[in-house]
């Protein structure tokens, strides 16, 4: 495991972005995206990057039945925030299907097998330990599936959502994310520090301690993210 503590927002976002630079400069990807105020100032400095125009692009989750052209859709954000803004295709955007059919999603498994691994795969974490929508209480062994939202990623996520939150989502699973050669988890902010120590076995176990066992993940937080593993960072 790698960490890397930083003092500002825009530290932390450089500091993403070069990482996400290294491991896909002169590639295709794929590249693991993700959704939330964490990923967006990390595209912006993506998009001052030379990354090929041909990247493909895997997305985390989707909001269940949501239509793919509402504005606060996976599919409409990842698209203006980092589609757009780098160059890339909408054609080589995946995201897990927003139904709970399963033939669709086995289709979402197959098809990131077939182009897979995922060389570097984003993550966000939410204050209640989730990662992508594996709410507390996800085991590692789970795939991309329909998942009922956490209460208090509905209170996190409403401010992000233009009417009413959706209840539920379609989410990679943990065994889905752990397949990818390296996990970059970003956290900002007091109110993630706690979720971040679980990944340190401080406090409860949730899904995000899961992600400790990767043999490729690397941790980039602010100081105030970091307030309970900063010894732990030290060692
Ligand atoms: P945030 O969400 O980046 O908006 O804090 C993170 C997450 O829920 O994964």
């Amino acid at each position: 495991m790698r960490i890397f503590i930083e003092q500002s927002e825009q530290a932390v976002a450089q500091r993403a972005a070069g990482l996400i630079f290294e491991n896909l400069a002169n590639t295709d990807g794929p590249f693991g995206v993700a959704t939330g105020s964490t990923p967006t100032p990390i595209y912006e400095q993506l998009s001052q990057l030379e990354l090929s125009p041909s990247m493909k692009l895997f997305a985390l989750d989707e909001y269940f039945q949501i239509d793919p052209n509402h504005p606060s859709s996976f599919r409409q954000t990842l698209i203006r925030e980092l589609v757009r803004p780098c160059g890339f295709s909408e054609d080589n955007l995946h995201l897990p299907p927003a139904s709970a059919d399963e033939s669709e999603i086995e289709k979402f498994e197959v098809l990131l097998n077939e182009l897979g691994p995922v060389k570097i795969q984003l993550l966000g974490i939410g204050s209640n330990g989730h990662v992508a929508f594996n709410e507390p209480g996800s085991e590692l062994e789970s795939t991309t599936r329909k998942v009922k939202l956490h209460q208090t990623t509905i209170v996190d996520n409403q401010r992000h959502f233009q009417g009413e939150m959706p209840r539920f989502a379609v989410t990679q699973g943990i065994a889905t994310i752990m397949r990818s050669e390296a996990l970059l988890l970003v956290a900002r902010g007091k109110h993630k520090a706690k979720a971040l120590a679980s990944m340190f076995g401080v406090g409860d176990l949730t899904p995000a301690s899961h992600l400790a066992k990767h043999p490729n993940l690397i941790i980039v937080a602010d100081s105030d993210a970091a307030a309970l593993i900063e010894s732990k960072s030290k060692s």
